[in-house]
């Protein structure tokens, strides 16, 4: 392939996804594909390496209906997607500096030495207190993991665009019921992780609108 058949297949992925309103329920996404895509998600940055989340892969029917009740914007989606993955990010109680899942995460997921644990976590401290004022309010660190949630999510719907498979990313939910559900389902590790995002993954029914977007020139200001 030429560089510019690689742009433009690039391209033509990001063309191709667009949020699917309706899915295809006689088509499974095969094993393999779905498996490229969590791992396309688990190899995803995040602030400070901390990987403050955690995806949920919801197979039982019965609990995709209850999901349904808490989130008009999954409406159908839910219950027809060949996937669904909810997204849990990582609360307070485990992203903040002083954390013992940032203590253990850097010890033994990143295999740091003890001695460079504690300079990481002064520094996380500091960034924290003083550069993103986090510690001023608990939402603010569960935010601050949150917005890190949306890179995965963003990697899996291109990942599945360029295999063609189709995607929709869903807010549309209500927080506190979702979550009362997930927690009563043992879901959140007793509070440590709330949800941030879902997304659904499967095959259109629909032609999809076409593209509309703001021009290049109102998005993107090059600055010389
Ligand atoms: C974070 C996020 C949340 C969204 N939530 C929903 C949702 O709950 N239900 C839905 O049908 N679409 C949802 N969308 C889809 C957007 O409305 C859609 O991406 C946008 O209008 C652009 O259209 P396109 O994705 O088809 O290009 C969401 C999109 C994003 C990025």
């Amino acid at each position: 392939m030429s560089d510019s058949q690689k742009r433009e297949a690039l391209i033509h992925a990001h063309e191709f996804r667009h949020a699917t309103k309706q899915f295809d329920t006689s088509k499974s996404i095969d094993q393999a594909d779905f498996e490229t895509i969590l791992e396309v998600a688990r190899l995803s940055p995040s602030s400070v390496g901390l990987e403050p989340w955690r995806f949920l892969v919801i197979e039982n029917k019965a609990l995709r209906e209850k999901i349904k009740q808490t989130s008009w914007g999954a409406k159908d989606k839910v219950m027809d997607a060949s996937r669904f993955v909810i997204i849990l990010a990582r609360t307070a109680a485990d992203v903040r500096y002083d954390a013992n899942y940032i203590k253990t995460h850097y010890l033994d997921t990143l295999g740091f030495k003890p001695e460079r644990v504690s300079g990481i976590r002064q520094m996380l401290e500091h960034f924290q207190r003083d550069d993103f004022k986090l510690l001023d309010d608990p939402r603010y660190l569960t935010d601050w993991a949150k917005r890190q949630t949306y890179i995965p999510l963003a990697n899996m719907m291109t990942v599945a665009a360029e295999m063609g498979i189709d995607s929709c990313p869903i807010e549309g939910f209500n927080e506190l019921e979702i979550n009362q559900l997930l927690g009563a389902e043992g879901l959140l590790d007793g509070g440590n992780f709330t949800v941030s995002v879902m997304v659904a993954f499967g095959y259109r029914v629909n032609v999809p609108y076409p593209k509309t977007r703001r021009p290049v020139t109102d998005v993107v200001q090059w600055v010389e």
